[in-house]
């Protein structure tokens, strides 16, 4: 029996409250045509990292996406992003009450025996209190994890989103990251880009957004291009491969 688990990762999404178009692009027609290239593939699991709403949490983007993920084959997962609204999923898309605490979507999961954790980083902090709480969990849990976050918790040499949208508590978080050497690997978005940054013996791994992509290079908000992409992760007991793919 394989003991793989695999798992696909999208990222700001930025779903409108109706059919947006942006640089030509129908925002929520192209998701769905992502969404039918995975469905084709062996999936464990779907995890949607944050920015799922246009700009604030449009309830009718939530309505639309819950709506659209019924017919999806495989399980999935949803964290916040900044874009997001935590009580407006909570109420759509029925979420559990105990991965919410003051306002913020973090918990853990077990898969095919393996542990994942998701945080909420939509407040540009990772609270101390989620800091708290993960601490704890990885206390409990001397086994590799997988750990999910919105924003990437460093900066990665992205020169507009390390200057105008990064995670502001990065070394408050990595003080209790560093305690943990069973956390290896850390999935973000956020930044619309595609790219891979080691720190501290952790890899941190950007997935790029499935409307456009940010040019890295500039100081100013350009966009590079507007291929969809989405990350693929394959989870072993001996083994984590991950590689991003484009429509
Ligand atoms: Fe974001």
């Amino acid at each position: 029996m394989s003991d793989d688990l695999i798992i696909a990762q999208v990222s700001d999404m930025h779903i409108g409250a109706s059919d947006v178009f942006f640089k030509g692009i129908n925002v929520r027609q192209q998701f769905l045509k992502i969404l039918k290239v995975l469905a084709k593939k062996r999936l464990d699991l779907l995890i949607l990292s944050g920015d799922l709403a246009a700009l604030e949490g449009e309830p009718e983007a939530y309505t639309w996406l819950k709506q659209v993920l019924e017919t999806f084959p495989y399980p999935y997962i949803l964290m916040a992003g900044n874009h997001d609204h935590v009580g407006r999923m909570q109420m759509i898309f029925d979420l559990p009450e105990n991965d919410i605490s003051q306002g913020m979507l973090y918990f853990s999961r077990k898969f095919s025996g393996k542990r994942l954790i998701f945080l909420d980083s939509a407040s540009y902090r990772i609270p101390k209190r989620q800091l708290e709480w993960l601490s704890n969990e990885l206390a409990m849990c001397e086994e590799p994890v997988l750990l999910f976050v919105h924003h990437p918790p460093l900066l990665c040499e992205c020169q507009f989103m390390d200057e105008r949208h990064p995670l502001q508590n990065i070394e408050e978080v990595w003080q209790t990251l560093d305690q943990f050497p069973q956390v290896e690997h850390i999935f973000c978005g956020h930044y619309h880009a595609e790219k891979t940054v080691m720190k501290n013996e952790k890899s941190i791994y950007i997935t790029p957004s499935t409307v456009f992509q940010i040019d890295m290079d500039s100081p100013q908000f350009v966009i590079e291009h507007t291929k969809p992409g989405w990350r693929m992760i394959e989870w072993a007991d001996n083994y984590m491969q991950t590689y991003v793919e484009y429509l």
